[in-house]
């Protein structure tokens, strides 16, 4: 693997970089301030209509039911089909919230939590935080006198049975989008299934978009007298109309499908009756090159005097809300549409319309490599799974086609589906929260897909190397506990809780809030130069930006005019609250480091100090980063530079001195090719 050289590196956010729109799809570990819209087709029908329109009310008594009489129901349907703003609505007005008991729906994105819980306390005439409320990461927005039906993130749920280990207030818990299996929600399947042990009454729903059903079904079974009679678990699909897509392939493979997305969207439109165009690219730069690219070949196209136009629109996360609601507008007959995305349309969205889809066959997925501890982001083959859910966004309203930009021979060799997140990710903070649940065999806990065995090895090294875990794989007292008891990776933990010994606690959790703020720039793509350029190196230091933005009176005019997240900054001024509370506890002193930058760095280094990086041509370490992107080269994120004799000061059990200054373990060694 190659080091990235730092005359290269390109990795401060918000910088044309790759992967600025990377994580759109996670909420952990890094926050993403992205908003995803909704659409709704009937808003203007009554609430109680709208209800009724969607196809799980059909399901109403079935559904109830079932969670009746089987511990376990697995539920199937599409995006849209009503299955989290419903079936929690169902369950209560059944009497699954009596006696003050609730009903928990887990969401693997903060912005859905937030968005459906709104939705529902909306539907119900209720205001949010009462008797519908949401809980996600620094936000919790629930009664607890009060609240019945409660949105959670799944990684909010894991958190809470630190303090309610058999999660005794639920009645049911749904976990939603189960088919994106998340580090987390795998975790949280993992331990319902040893809660349901205990708790026969507890029922649990795993709603997922895709046909992965019998793999939860048979997870949740309990049933082992071979007599299907005596299931525990159950499977029900929503039934979502869908009309025949009809599928092509390419003779041969293409060098770049960047350029045959292009060519291929024009084709359609030039031969093609009616019908919107669905186009899938793996992350924003792509996206926003194709559509500047069909722009200018849509107007080519007009100067020739072709009546029918074309109207291009991206969609993104990262995209700005407004920006992301013209995919739903609709058009004149006069006019065909493009949506150029990112996987977000593959089930996140659903748009209306479309006919004709172009799948360009990858997608940009997070990627753990344990033999070089470096956790990234990748562009790789889609599995068939996705292949077909994207397919299948062309017949929704009629018959439709896809376009795939690959031959079919490549498609066979795909595979089943996609690698759930607990095989490709660093377990380092999940095995840290098993440890502080009391799982001390994390070796033998029931996972849906066991992660790699050399990942928990590494994970447990790393654990042992910040110092939360001792030599007998158990949790140190006081600082293992404290670690796992910060809702972050535990790298930024150990950071925030040395920030005091280091005299810049102040400093640090500045930079730790601001960190976990997604996208910080917010450049509209036809500024990029004159942002780049202009004001950009104002603001590479993150800590600067952050007190700029507060001598600006937390100014959104102000953000704008700097090109900078006026919503992330907000957002990190919450954040930094929460982490001061959390070191205020933890009788971390407050102290500033006045200006010298010096503690600081150190500070960073006692948390970070696996994750260093050599100068291409000396050898020696010279940054820590904390993250890496992978797509033609390396690019890390969020670096900063240090002196390579603080990595053997602070973390003497990890690197060892020699010639130059090496691993002790030989597992982080990253080489030159
Ligand atoms: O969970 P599923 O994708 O099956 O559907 P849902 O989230 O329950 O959404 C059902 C319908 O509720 C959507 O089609 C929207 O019309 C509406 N909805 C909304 O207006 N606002 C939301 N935040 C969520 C849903
Ligand atoms: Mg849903």
């Amino acid at each position: 693997m190659a080091v990235p050289s730092l005359p290269k590196l390109r990795g401060w956010r918000g910088t044309e970089g790759p992967g600025v729109s990377v994580s759109e799809e996670r909420q952990s570990p890094a926050e993403s301030s992205a908003v995803t819209v909704i659409y709704n087709p009937y808003a203007s029908l009554s609430i109680e209509q709208q209800r009724q329109k969607l196809p799980v009310f059909k399901l109403r008594n079935h559904i109830l039911y079932l969670v009746e009489n089987y511990q376990t129901l697995v539920i199937i349907g599409e995006t849209g089909s009503g299955k989290s703003t419903q079936i929690p609505q169902y369950l209560a007005e059944a009497g699954w919230t009596a006696e003050g008991r609730v009903v928990g729906v887990t969401q693997p994105r903060r912005v859905a939590a937030v968005s459906v819980a709104g939705r529902v306390a909306d539907e119900r005439g209720a205001v949010l935080g009462h008797e519908v409320g949401y809980c996600i990461r620094f936000d919790d927005c629930t009664d607890p006198k009060a609240t019945r039906i409660k949105f959670l993130t799944d990684g909010m749920l894991v958190r809470e049975m630190m303090a309610d280990p058999l999660l005794t207030r639920y009645s049911v818990l749904m976990l939603d989008e189960a088919h994106e299996r998340t580090l987390y929600t795998d975790i949280a399947i993992g331990l319902l299934k040893k809660i349901q042990k205990k708790r026969g009454d507890l029922r649990l729903i795993v709603a997922s978009a895709t046909l992965d059903a019998e793999k939860f079904r048979d997870f949740f079974n309990q049933n082992d007298t071979g007599d299907p009679s005596k299931d525990t678990s159950v499977i029900l699909t929503v039934e979502g109309r869908t009309f025949p897509v009809d599928i092509f392939y390419l003779q041969s493979p293409v060098p770049d499908y960047i350029k045959s997305t292009v060519e291929t969207t024009m084709k359609i439109h030039q031969m093609e009756n009616d019908g919107d165009i669905l186009a899938f690219l793996t992350g924003q730069e792509e996206v926003e090159t194709v559509v500047s690219m069909l722009i200018e070949q849509a107007r080519a196209l007009a100067r020739t005097g072709m009546k029918k136009h074309l109207r291009v629109l991206p969609m993104y996360a990262g995209l700005p809300s407004p920006e992301q609601l013209k995919v739903f507008e609709r058009v004149p007959h006069t006019v065909r549409k493009v949506i150029v995305a990112t996987n977000i349309a593959e089930t996140s969205i659903t748009v209306h319309g479309i006919t004709f889809v172009i799948d360009c066959g990858f997608v940009k997925l997070r990627a753990y490599n344990p033999n070089t501890a470096i956790e990234c982001l990748v562009v790789v083959p889609v599995s068939k799974a996705s292949a077909n859910q994207r397919a299948g966004r062309a017949g929704r309203n009629r018959s439709g086609k896809c376009y795939r930009l690959y031959t079919e021979e490549d498609f066979e060799k795909l595979p089943k589906s996609t690698v759930p997140e607990m095989q490709r990710s660093n377990l380092a903070p999940v095995i840290l929260q098993l440890k502080a649940l009391g799982i001390d065999n994390v070796l033998r806990f029931p996972f849906l897909s066991p992660p790699p065995a050399q990942s928990m090895v590494q994970a447990l090294e790393l654990l042992y190397a910040l110092g939360g875990l001792d030599m007998h794989c158990r949790l140190t007292e006081p600082l293992g506990m404290r670690i796992a008891e910060f809702p972050l990776n535990p790298m930024f933990a150990k950071m925030l809780l040395e920030s005091g010994n280091f005299g810049c606690s102040q400093e640090i959790l500045t930079i730790a809030a601001m960190m976990q703020i997604q996208n910080i720039f917010m450049i509209p793509p036809n500024k990029k130069n004159q942002a780049v350029s202009s004001v950009m190196f104002h603001f590479v230091f993150v800590g600067s930006t952050f007190l700029d933005f507060w001598e600006h009176n937390k100014s959104s005019q102000w953000c704008q005019e700097h090109f900078l997240n006026y919503k992330g900054l907000v957002r990190a001024s919450v954040v930094r609250e929460q982490l001061k509370k959390l070191l205020v506890r933890f009788k971390v002193p407050k102290k500033s480091s006045e200006g010298d930058p010096d503690p600081v760095l150190r500070c960073i280094v006692s948390g970070f100090f696996a994750n260093a990086a050599k100068f291409h041509s000396t050898g020696a370490y010279r940054v820590v980063y904390n993250e890496v992107i992978q797509t033609s080269k390396y690019y890390m994120r969020d670096v900063t530079a240090v002196e390579s004799s603080w990595l053997l000061e602070l973390a003497p059990h990890f690197y060892q001195q020699g010639t130059h200054l090496s691993l002790k373990a030989k597992r982080a060694k990253v080489d030159d090719h």
